[in-house]
């Protein structure tokens, strides 16, 4: 007799890991289809921010999801460390958002009003305070935005910790495994074809990041999700050179990991899947990290990576049922907030599928068809 799933989930990033832990945990029989390897493409490239109130700068669904996802660490944490054993590194020390001048300044303090209407621990540091809080920076900083709640997390050891934990409520995962197309009849979404034959299922979820457009096309779907490429290196200091993270803007951040490893991200350049660090990306992003911070150019090389960035038109993820094919779902295009959003991600498709969330009003922002791009 032939095995049916309750649901396959397509992508073993963080999303597809997040999805498949709170579904398992449910009950549902679960599998993770991956093309490759699990957390092997944006989730392991990621710098780990939860950085909600430093990258989100106004206030609409996405401030509001992410909000509400930055919240949910501190308990997940401890749950994921309770099932599975693995540590995904929370660290909740806290982000300053830099200004490098004065002119800048002025634009950061309109953000620290903003800000505090969400969080009253938020707080402008001049000059002289910011270099107290962090001696390493550079003299020429005009001061910046201490937003103690926005902290970081291992990227692939969150990935690990919801598959690992998925596993252990009975979910399968398979590697290497590329889901071609989908089984569709009479309106329903019944299973996938893969590069190793059918796996029928009550329902599907796409969480394939980047790559989220090429399948659901076959459903008469063209929602704009595209890559966009982001460099990265690290450096290993002896001693820790900085405590907090420091966010210059969206192009150069520095984030002191547990390990001891300091993540210095990362570089933007749209519509390319091509995975190759470039000697022009890093030297860039040196350049911009040691004038914050000067002494990384002392400081003992560690790595570079690289990774794939999903974004969509309107920058807004895609977080919902497909209008048409009954049983499709789809979680992709987080963009450069994917970490943060992975445990509300989770949460809300779980609740969806299981039918609990139909008329949730945050979601209607991250419909699938929001864009009214059908090409029958
Ligand atoms: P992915 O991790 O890309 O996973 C999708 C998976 O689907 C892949 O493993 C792929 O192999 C698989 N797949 C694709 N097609 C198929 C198919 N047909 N069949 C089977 N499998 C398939 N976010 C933050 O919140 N904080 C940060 O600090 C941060 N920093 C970042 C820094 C960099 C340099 C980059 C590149 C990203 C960063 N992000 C950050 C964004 C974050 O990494 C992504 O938003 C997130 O990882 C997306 O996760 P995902 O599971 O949706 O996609
Ligand atoms: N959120 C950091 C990045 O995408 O580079």
């Amino acid at each position: 007799m032939k095995k049916i799933f309750n649901t396959v989930i397509i992508g073993g990033g963080i999303n597809g890991s997040s999805i498949a832990y709170q579904l398992s945990k449910m009950g549902r029989k679960v599998i993770i289809l991956e093309k490759h390897l699990l957390a092997c493409e944006a989730s392991s490239a990621a710098a780990g921010m939860l950085a909600a109130q430093a990258e989100i700068e106004q206030d609409g669904p996405l401030f509001q999801l992410a909000l509400k996802s930055q919240r949910m660490f501190s308990t997940l944490s401890s749950e994921l460390f309770e099932y599975t054993g693995i540590d995904i590194e929370y660290v909740n020390k806290g982000m300053l958002k830099i200004a490098e001048t004065e002119e800048i300044a002025l634009e950061v303090k309109k953000q620290v009003t903003f800000q505090r209407n969400w969080d009253p621990a938020i707080q402008w540091v001049d000059s002289n305070e910011i270099r107290d809080m962090e001696p390493a920076l550079a003299p020429s900083v005009a001061g910046g935005m201490y937003l103690p709640n926005d902290g970081h997390v291992q990227p692939i050891k969150l990935t690990q910790a919801f598959a690992k934990a998925a596993l252990q409520f009975g979910a399968e995962i398979r590697e290497n495994t590329e889901v071609l197309s989908f089984i569709y009849e009479q309106g329903k979404v019944i299973g996938v074809n893969t590069n190793k034959g059918m796996i029928h299922c009550e329902q599907v979820v796409i969480a394939t990041g980047a790559w989220a457009a090429k399948l659901i096309k076959e459903t008469g779907l063209d929602i704009p999700v595209y890559p966009v490429k982001g460099e990265c290196f690290s450096v290993k200091p002896e001693a820790p050179v900085i405590n907090t993270t420091i966010f210059s803007d969206k192009r150069c951040y520095l984030v002191p990991k547990q390990n001891g490893e300091i993540y210095i991200g990362a570089t933007m350049a749209e519509n390319t899947f091509d995975k190759n660090v470039t000697p022009g990306g890093i030297a860039t992003l040196i350049e911009r990290a040691c004038h914050l911070v000067p002494q990384i150019k002392d400081l003992p090389w560690e790595r570079v990576w690289c990774g794939i960035r999903p974004q969509t038109g309107d920058g807004n993820p895609y977080i919902g049922e497909h209008p048409e094919w009954k049983g499709l779902f789809i979680a992709a295009g987080h963009f450069r907030n994917g970490i943060l959003l992975s445990p509300i991600t989770g949460k809300l498709v779980a609740d969806l599928l299981d039918g609990r969330l139909a008329d949730d009003t945050l979601l209607t922002s991250f419909r699938i068809d929001r864009h009214n791009e059908f090409v029958h």
